[in-house]
């Protein structure tokens, strides 16, 4: 599917040049999350404390769209915007905020669904920032945690998927805006970066 050399039509698809996570294995994961998450919080959900999904956009907002249909517990769900400071791919840990949560979390517990899990240096900041907001509990589930050499040590309550140290496409995750659509995640071939 996506060989359409007879058209002219533009294919995002003909852009990949390997699926690292395919669609069913995607949605199959994070049904798994949903289902851990909804277990671990149905205490609390049982006791009528509030429990807010939070997650940073863009990238993350559509494995937290997936992840709270998979939750079967009541939820607040917002949004952090932030921007990294430093040039290039790697982030800096230098973040500021751009959009804050429309809600105060002090007493709430907090669950960030982030996308990847890189150097950590974006979730370092963030944890500490909601961490002295307060919350009756914080906990980060990642979709995607990179093998990188150099990451800071970070909590994970789950983890989606481990994947290699490549820069990868997909289900939120983009390349300059684009291809956050597909609904798998993969790499691009080398000649899109041209
Ligand atoms: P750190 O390094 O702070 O970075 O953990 C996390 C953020 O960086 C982005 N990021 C990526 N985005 N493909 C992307 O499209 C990648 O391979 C990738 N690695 C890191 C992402 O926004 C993440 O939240």
């Amino acid at each position: 599917d996506g060989a359409n050399t007879a058209s002219a039509h533009y294919d995002m698809h003909n852009d990949i040049k390997e699926v690292f996570f395919t669609e069913q294995q995607i949605q199959k994961r994070v049904a798994e999350l949903g289902d851990a998450l909804t277990q671990e919080f149905q205490s609390v959900a049982d006791k009528g404390e509030t429990i807010v999904l939070v997650s940073v956009l863009r990238g993350a907002a559509i494995f937290m769209a997936d992840l709270a249909r998979y939750m079967n517990v009541p939820l607040e769900m917002d949004y952090m915007a932030i921007s990294s400071y430093g040039s290039g791919t790697k982030s800096s840990g230098v973040v500021r905020i751009l959009k804050d949560l429309s809600s105060e979390i002090k007493g709430k517990h907090v669950i960030i669904a982030e996308d990847i899990l890189d150097s950590g240096l974006t979730l370092t900041y963030l944890l500490k920032n909601l961490a002295s907001r307060e919350p009756a509990s914080l906990s980060v589930v990642p979709l995607l945690r990179k093998k990188v050499k150099e990451q800071a040590p970070i909590d994970c309550l789950h983890v989606g998927f481990e994947c290699p140290d490549e820069f990868i496409v997909g289900y939120g995750l983009d390349y300059a805006e684009k291809y956050r659509n597909l609904p798998y995640i993969g790499v691009l071939k080398p000649e899109v970066y041209e």
